[in-house]
């Protein structure tokens, strides 16, 4: 599996040369130019931890959460500061972790980014299905945020007893959507558990959608090798028979797919963290997308806390990219919308998409992974299918390999991928 990968890489990126993150970092960071530019900020406290769950976070504790979110203000002041004038930006998206167990924090946070930034396509965060009370929601919405989802993960009792989750009182979700009212309200699924039926997931769109949600994420499920989880990811065969036919069944419904895993019912839903051509990244574990660099924040949090304290970025890793490299980096990111447009390309890198990946364009027609009209590569069907299964194995060849290190070390020397 790795050996795919590594090949991937090489030949994609037209060197042997690995992807090399360096325990080394930028004071300054090089954002000012960057067009499209989207900010996340990572929250990570949990009232419960799942054991199939990768992300970087640990049990809520209230005083550990403030000192946590001081210093996460000290780091927005840190890199806004930077630049003269406020700088446009698409949109703020607040991941975790559980970022609503700071509810009360929230608006600090975005009164701060107000501060040296303009975002011009709303404020999105994620919730837990017990952060969705009308309380919470009528905070978060004077807050400014303007679009919420929520860890669904399943309706169903089998498969929330498999993952771990507690039952979900579907009446008071319903309620407190119905009263409080956001742009955009998305559900995240994860399928391909173990066993899992078309009429399962079938069944969780049809609910979310009859409750209040506007827009649904189905994510695959990763077994991550770090995370003490016992369910085991279904079949290739299984896998794609299912994707195929939950997304026929989205088409059928008139759904609109607007990335790899989301589909909306209304045009103006949307709803995602991962398509954006660079972003910068605040709050341990986060990461940041620049023209020629790409970093990660110290996953500890006493660890990130301390660093600015002493008025030091808390940057573990950097990895400085090669012209390819970061070419790679950009159709991924980009390939999440299903779409990749040349003259973005071309805007970004003063070349023709296709006088770089001639032969990649060239046999991902011809194998019908993907259409080609007026600029725009989409995606097929067969072709979303394999992009997800290469995701897959990137996802365990590179992320699964970097977080695990980076849970057990604040401040690895290197990792080579
Ligand atoms: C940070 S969580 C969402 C918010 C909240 N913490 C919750 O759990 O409800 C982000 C999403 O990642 C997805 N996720 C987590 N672990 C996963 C795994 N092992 N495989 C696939 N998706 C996963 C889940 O759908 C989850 O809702
Ligand atoms: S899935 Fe959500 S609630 Fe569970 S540990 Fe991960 S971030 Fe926390």
């Amino acid at each position: 599996m790795s050996f795919i990968t590594s090949l991937a890489r090489m030949w994609l990126t037209r060197t042997t040369k690995p992807f090399i993150f360096k325990n080394e970092y930028d004071q300054i960071l090089s954002y000012k130019e960057c067009e499209n530019l989207g900010l996340y900020v990572h929250i990570p406290f949990c009232k419960n931890i799942c054991s199939f769950c990768p992300y970087c976070k640990v049990k809520y504790n209230e005083d550990l959460a403030n000192k946590y979110i001081d210093s996460l203000i000290k780091e927005i002041h840190m890199v806004g500061s930077q630049n003269n004038e406020k700088k446009v930006v698409t949109s703020l998206y607040f991941g975790g972790g559980t970022p609503a167990l700071l509810v009360d924090r929230i608006k600090e946070i975005i009164d701060t980014i107000n501060q040296y930034f303009i975002i011009t396509e709303g404020i999105e965060l994620e919730l837990h299905p017990d952060n969705v009370t009308i309380e919470i929601l009528e905070k978060l919405k004077a807050s400014g945020i303007t679009k919420i989802s929520i860890g669904i993960q399943s309706f169903s009792k089998k498969y929330q007893k498999i993952l771990g989750r507690n039952t979900i009182n579907i009446d008071s979700l319903k309620e407190a959507l119905n009263k409080i009212s956001f742009e955009t309200v998305s559900m995240d699924f994860i399928f391909a558990l173990p066993n899992q039926e078309y009429e399962d997931l079938k069944n969780d769109i049809d609910l979310a959608f009859s409750i209040g949600a506007n827009h649904i994420a189905i994510y695959p499920f990763i077994d991550f090798t770090f995370t003490a989880s016992k369910v085991k990811a279904m079949s290739k065969r299984k896998k794609r028979k299912l994707l195929d036919s939950i997304t026929n069944y989205c088409y059928k419904k008139g759904y609109k797919r607007n990335s790899i895993w989301t589909f909306s019912k209304e045009e103006s839903a949307n709803y995602s963290s991962m398509t954006r051509e660079s972003f910068l990244g605040f709050g341990a574990s986060s990461t940041t997308l620049l023209k020629d660099q790409f970093k990660i924040n110290t996953f500890d949090i006493n660890s990130y806390c301390e660093r600015i304290e002493n008025n030091k970025l808390p940057t573990s890793l950097t990895i400085r990219f090669t012209k390819h490299q970061r070419m790679v980096y950009w159709l991924f990111w980009t390939a999440y919308s299903t779409k990749v447009n040349e003259a973005d390309f071309e805007k970004f890198f003063n070349i023709p998409l296709k006088k770089a990946y001639r032969f990649e364009l060239f046999i991902s027609r011809l194998f019908g992974f993907a259409k080609y009209k007026n600029g725009i590569y989409e995606m097929t069907l067969k072709g979303a299918f394999y992009y997800h299964y290469f995701e897959n194995f990137y996802t365990l060849a590179y992320i699964d390999k970097m977080w695990g290190i980076m849970k057990d070390n604040p401040f690895p020397k290197e990792i080579k991928l």
